[in-house]
């Protein structure tokens, strides 16, 4: 595995080692059935195993309470931002919804929301182009809406909600895909959060919903029956062909989750990568961090040069030295390095050497 180099793609993303060298043993052979995960049928009970061991996986690491269904729906993050209107508005007698507007996917879903019902956004740090997480308090949340949505990570402007904000009696629903089980969250808070699965879960194409039993069988009555959450939850998720591989490999990525100790065990380490490469950024003028300080993610370290007309130079001479896919969005600009639970501290230490010395020699 040596030809692996240290990468920082936003998604799909880096997936542990372990967990690829595993699919990679087992791909013709799936545990003595002479044949690939990906070629059983999804209703055989080898699979069905599969995604039972996933329910139970992510209730043990995540402490999901009870009263909380676990689906795996098709289409990834931005599918749910059709879903989550389909489905929650039809609760809200004005047919409105709130949204917090702190990046680009939390706009997405503000305006695919705005097909379906009466929508308002109450906070948004736009004119800052997203730097920041913007103040909320209750007051901002009517009570007649049927949720509130927001994005818990910005993956193209590295910020993240420290803390999530109290939405009164109205349910919170929180995109999750850049963060999901990267720190420990109390899911009581939330009515539904959803991440696609292709930083922290998998392969992409399906997202994780995990929503309050209460909230589900409430769609509208044109949903599609493959958007409707009460479909999922009343077939296991399988009311068509799940995506088998991706559930498959979720599953291995959560035994992966589970061997390092769990979420809290991720979490420290996760704040420990961060950690050393705001350092840098801090104790240099060549590199700008690009969020706010207090408003800063875990998972999104974005930075600028001072000198932009060495940013070309910066990302060649980093994929030289092994340091992939570090390009900033075009929104932002730029370097972004996205450190998701399978980036391992030496990959962030490289980093945070090469950055160093790329300063040294042209500072
Ligand atoms: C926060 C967030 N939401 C939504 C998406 C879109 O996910 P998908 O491509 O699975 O629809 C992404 C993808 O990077 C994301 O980071």
């Amino acid at each position: 595995m040596s030809s692996r180099i240290f990468n920082f793609s936003a998604g799909p993303a880096m997936l542990p080692t372990a967990v690829m060298e595993k699919a990679q043993q087992e791909f013709l052979d799936y545990r003595g059935m002479g044949a690939s995960v990906i070629e059983i049928s999804h209703r055989c009970k080898e699979f069905d195993q599969i995604v039972d061991r996933c329910d139970e996986l992510i209730r043990e690491l995540s402490g999901l309470p009870s009263n909380y269904q676990m689906l795996y729906v098709h289409g990834g993050a931005r599918m749910q931002f059709s879903a989550i209107p389909m489905n929650l508005l039809p609760r809200s007698p004005s047919n409105k919804a709130i949204y917090f507007e702190t990046g680009n996917f939390a706009k997405l879903a503000r305006k695919e929301a705005e097909k379906f019902g009466n929508i308002k956004i109450a906070a948004s740090s736009e004119t800052t182009n997203f730097d920041r997480i913007p103040e909320v308090s209750v007051a901002d949340v009517d009570q007649d809406a049927a949720y509130v949505h927001m994005t818990s990570n910005n993956t193209i402007y590295g910020t993240r909600w420290q803390q999530f904000p109290d939405t009164g009696n109205v349910p919170l629903v929180a995109d999750m895909t850049s963060e999901i089980f990267s720190r420990v969250i109390d899911y009581s808070q939330f009515g539904a959060v959803y991440a696609g699965f292709q930083k922290n879960l998998g392969p992409s194409g399906v997202a994780l919903v995990m929503m309050r039993e209460d909230l589900i069988g409430n769609a509208m009555p044109h949903t599609p029956t493959l958007l409707d959450y009460k479909v999922y939850m009343d077939n296991h998720s399988m009311a068509n062909t799940i995506n088998t591989f991706a559930m498959y490999m979720l599953m291995l990525m959560l035994e992966w989750k589970k061997e390092q100790g769990g979420i809290a065990a991720l979490e420290k380490i996760n704040e420990q990568k961060a950690k050393i490469l705001y350092e840098v950024i801090d104790h240099s003028d060549f590199y700008l961090g690009s969020a706010q300080p207090a408003s800063r993610s875990v998972m999104t370290v974005t930075f600028n040069l001072a000198n932009n007309d060495l940013a070309g130079k910066f990302l060649t001479e980093a994929l030289e030295n092994g340091l992939y896919a570090l390009k900033g969005h075009r929104a932002v600009g730029g370097i972004r390095a996205s450190i998701y639970n399978a980036m391992p501290l030496v990959g962030v230490q490289t980093l945070a050497d090469f950055m160093k010395e790329f300063e040294r020699v042209n500072g």
